[in-house]
């Protein structure tokens, strides 16, 4: 019989979770289903697969597997009300920054395993990054499970909870800081005469490349970035400006006080 992975929570990462996973699972061996506070929400899902449910209670009884994305704040309530219908064969996976395993465990009442994710945004198009943190105890298979199946939808780590706040600076952040990036280039780009669509197509296409490279090449960045460089060029003449500019530590530092803060709102 099919496991049915259910999420409760189906707004931008929830919906782009169990979205991703119903339309890249089509060979039966999943089901899918899902419940939002406004149940617009659970349209386009539906035609994805995604079984509309009328509430979280509706959902936990149904999955084997609970994605839990809701805002932080509103997860204590969340598996209160989801609490008695858990078991030790059903795991709960929570997205929520900030929420430790600790209160995960509190909240399911130590029914059932729980699973500490943090996605980022390029999960909604299967290039996601994510990290994974497991309570103590669960067990290979549930293990390979998880991760066989957020594999689906892009890379995976494991990680100690400790280091959590440090992977949300540098990846759950991280779109904010190569958006930036990407906006500056097609600022530039129009500036030299490229309308706006073209320069973005152009940009997107670069990070692609050089994302794609950085993926496959054990080469150091540096060695791959002077390789562009020739002496006396043009490519040079724009890099001593990013050196001048100091765009390498601000990126450092960015991810410092991003890290800062997210210790701090652990708290
Ligand atoms: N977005 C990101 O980049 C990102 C990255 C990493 C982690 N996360 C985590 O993902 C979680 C969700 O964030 P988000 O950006 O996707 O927020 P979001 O779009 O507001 O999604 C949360 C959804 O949960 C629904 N909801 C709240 N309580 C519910 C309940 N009891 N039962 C069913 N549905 C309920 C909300 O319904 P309404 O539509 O009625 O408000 C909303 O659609 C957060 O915990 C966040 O920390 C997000």
């Amino acid at each position: 019989m099919a496991r049915t992975i259910g999420c409760i929570g189906c707004g931008n990462m929830g919906g782009a979770l169990i979205g991703g996973f119903a339309e890249l699972m089509k060979d039966g061996e999943y089901a899918f289903c899902g419940c939002n506070r406004s149940p617009e929400r659970m349209k386009t899902l539906e035609e994805k697969g995604v079984a509309a449910l009328t509430g979280a209670e509706s959902v936990a009884e149904q999955a084997d597997i609970i994605l839990l994305a809701v805002k932080p704040a509103q997860v204590a309530e969340a598996l209160c009300g989801i609490r008695h219908t858990l078991n030790a064969d059903k795991i709960v996976v929570s997205v929520a920054a900030g929420i430790s395993l600790k209160r995960l465990a509190e909240g399911v009442d130590g029914r059932c395993p729980v699973v500490r994710c943090m996605p980022d945004t390029p999960a909604l198009v299967g290039k996601g990054v994510f990290a994974f943190c497991f309570a103590e105890g669960i067990k290979g298979k549930v293990k390979n499970e998880v991760l066989e199946l957020f594999g689906r939808l892009g890379q995976c780590f494991e990680l100690p909870e400790t280091k959590f706040a440090a992977f949300s600076a540098l990846v759950g952040a991280g779109p904010a800081y190569v958006f930036e990036m990407m906006h500056g280039l097609v600022q530039a780009g129009v500036t030299l005469g490229f309308t706006h669509a073209d320069a973005r197509r152009m940009v997107a296409g670069l990070f692609e490349g050089c994302a794609a490279m950085a993926q496959r090449d054990g080469a150091h960045l540096m060695q791959m970035r002077d390789a562009v460089c020739s002496p006396g060029g043009l490519t040079i003449a724009g890099v001593n400006v990013l050196d001048r500019k100091g765009l390498c530590g601000m990126l450092v530092d960015a991810v410092l006080a991003a890290d800062a803060r997210g210790r701090e709102m652990e708290k």
